[in-house]
């Protein structure tokens, strides 16, 4: 019998639909005995998941629940296949994006301040930021005090399972929206990322949503914040050392552009770090793909690729297939 191991904290009932003939071997977060499994369900939290895996035998297939998996290979090494868990984070860290780009848009965080301060007159600060931030120093009657989405610039780096939801979710708002990925294609119009430093001057927001792999690390540096219009918005809900930490920190110092961002680099960002007092930031502590509906959708796709596995049949997540 396959004997699959899954994070003890997970609800046995989430497992109500996996294949009879398997055996469910709850593991803890603890020191304990060695374990045999065969298939290998890691915790969401990359940290817990390195704790429990030393005391694993046996491992052959991983099903990440995440959709991010870059720290699994370099663990369990090449004689293992993982699957990812594509899709389960789509809603969730879609639902993000939008979110934090009329929060900073709509220029939410401010107002949270202004409503702790109590001081009403202060939403004419907006005015004065906006006219910074965009470089758009018309006198302006009535003041700016926030700003449109619809007829935006879009630029939309990553279409994979997120981005086409991102995609799918900013409909309403008729942007006008460039897609970047690995590898070119048309219908819809995809550009390559070798096109990226061309696309980026005309972007007023820059949605970043792919891997972290060798090729995508640092793949916004100094650079690339530069060619970006005054005031741009960028929008990190992947991971990280996608973007230079350094050159965020300074062209948000420098006013050049403004920052939503789900995920540092480090990570977790650590007390007194400059990026947390950066002018024009929205920082969330890698939440995006987090809610209540996230746990019970990654648990029924990584049974779907278990049932797959167990017929033989093609899995659809693989992110490396052991040699
Ligand atoms: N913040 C959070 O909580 C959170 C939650 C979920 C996921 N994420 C992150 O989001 C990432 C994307 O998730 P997904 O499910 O949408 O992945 P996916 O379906 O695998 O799509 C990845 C996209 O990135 C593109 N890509 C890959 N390498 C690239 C490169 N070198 N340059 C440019 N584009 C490249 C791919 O291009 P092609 O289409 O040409 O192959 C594809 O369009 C995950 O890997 C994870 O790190 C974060």
């Amino acid at each position: 019998m396959l004997r699959v191991g899954y994070p003890d904290t997970l609800a046995p009932e989430l497992f109500g639909d996996f294949p009879p003939e398997v055996e469910l071997v709850p593991l803890p977060d603890a020191p304990g005995p060695e374990i045999e499994i065969d298939v290998w369900l890691p915790d969401p939290y990359p940290p817990t998941a390195l704790r429990v895996w030393p005391r694993l035998r046996g491992v052959r297939l991983v099903l990440s629940l995440m959709a991010g998996t870059e720290w699994i290979p370099g663990t369990v090494g090449p004689h293992v296949t993982i699957c990812n868990a594509r899709g389960a984070h789509n809603i969730s860290t879609a639902e993000w994006t939008v979110s934090a780009i009329l929060a900073m848009l709509k220029h939410f965080p401010f107002y949270m301040e202004v409503q702790r301060d109590e001081i009403w007159k202060r939403r004419f600060e907006t005015s004065a930021n906006y006219a910074r931030i965009t470089g758009d120093n018309r006198p302006l009657y009535p003041p700016v005090l926030l700003e449109e989405l619809t007829g935006k610039t879009v630029l939309l780096a990553g279409h994979g399972a997120i981005g086409q939801e991102i995609e799918r979710m900013l409909e309403p708002f008729h942007v006008n929206l460039i897609r970047v990925a690995h590898s070119a294609r048309t219908e819809p119009a995809v550009h390559a990322v070798s096109e990226l430093d061309s696309l980026l001057p005309r972007a007023g927001v820059v949605i970043l949503i792919l891997p972290l792999t060798e090729e995508t690390r640092g793949l916004i540096g100094r650079k690339q914040f530069e060619l970006m219009p005054q005031g741009a918005l960028v929008v990190n809900a992947a991971r990280g050392p996608i973007v230079d930490t350094d050159a965020l920190v300074e062209a948000l110092n420098s006013g050049h552009i403004r920052a939503a961002v789900d995920v540092t680099d480090p990570e977790p960002l650590p007390e007194g770090h400059p990026l947390w007092s950066c002018p024009n930031l929205l920082l969330t502590p890698h939440i995006a793909g987090s809610s209540p509906q996230f746990a019970p959708r990654a648990v029924k796709t990584a049974g779907e690729e278990l049932r797959r596995y167990m017929n033989g049949e093609p899995l659809h997540n693989v992110v490396q297939t052991a040699i």
